[in-house]
């Protein structure tokens, strides 16, 4: 789970990325909000819990590791979508950035509850 963590991040870190480097060229900032999240909730907060299971490997290995990879991998892009389309004025999407930020922020739910239970100091320290 760790190293298809650090994978898919980079792939959010590509298009964050991209985003932003659009917006400085063209001087359009209205993608702010989707570039930030995009970065941060994708590339960012992805790979620090790819890199807190590769450390915990037990944690890796949940369903609750599963469940939140999922969630958040199918409610990030959703939200972004939605809010690519909102921030141009177009609210006839905004019911995909409502359905995907909530499914986003259950996913983060499931992690930290994942965290608090199974990453413990290993035994041999
Ligand atoms: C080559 C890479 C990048 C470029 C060209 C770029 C470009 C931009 C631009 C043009 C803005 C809008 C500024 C404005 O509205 O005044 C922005 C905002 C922002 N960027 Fe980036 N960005 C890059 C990488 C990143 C990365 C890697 C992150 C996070 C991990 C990030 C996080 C943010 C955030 C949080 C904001 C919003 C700041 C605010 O609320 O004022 N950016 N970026
Ligand atoms: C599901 C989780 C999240 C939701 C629903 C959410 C929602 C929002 C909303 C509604 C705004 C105001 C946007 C605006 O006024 O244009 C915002 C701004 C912002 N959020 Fe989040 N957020 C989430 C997670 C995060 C996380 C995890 C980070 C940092 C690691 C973050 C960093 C920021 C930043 C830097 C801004 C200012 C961006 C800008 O200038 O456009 N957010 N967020």
């Amino acid at each position: 789970m760790g190293v298809r963590l650090i994978k898919i991040s980079v792939i959010y870190f590509l298009i964050g990325v991209g985003i932003g480097y659009y917006m400085s060229t063209a001087h359009a900032y209205n993608l702010t909000p989707v570039h930030a999240h995009v970065n941060l909730l994708g590339w960012t907060a992805l790979t620090l819990a790819g890199i807190i299971y590769i450390l915990f490997p037990a944690a890796g290995k949940t369903k609750l590791a599963t469940w939140h990879f999922w969630l958040h991998n199918i409610g990030l892009p959703l939200m972004m979508v939605g809010l690519a389309f909102v921030v141009y004025g177009n609210e006839s999407l905004l019911i995909l950035t409502i359905i995907g930020a909530n499914l986003t922020t259950l996913a983060i739910v499931l992690f930290v509850i994942n965290v608090l239970k199974n990453v413990k100091q290993p035994e041999s320290e």
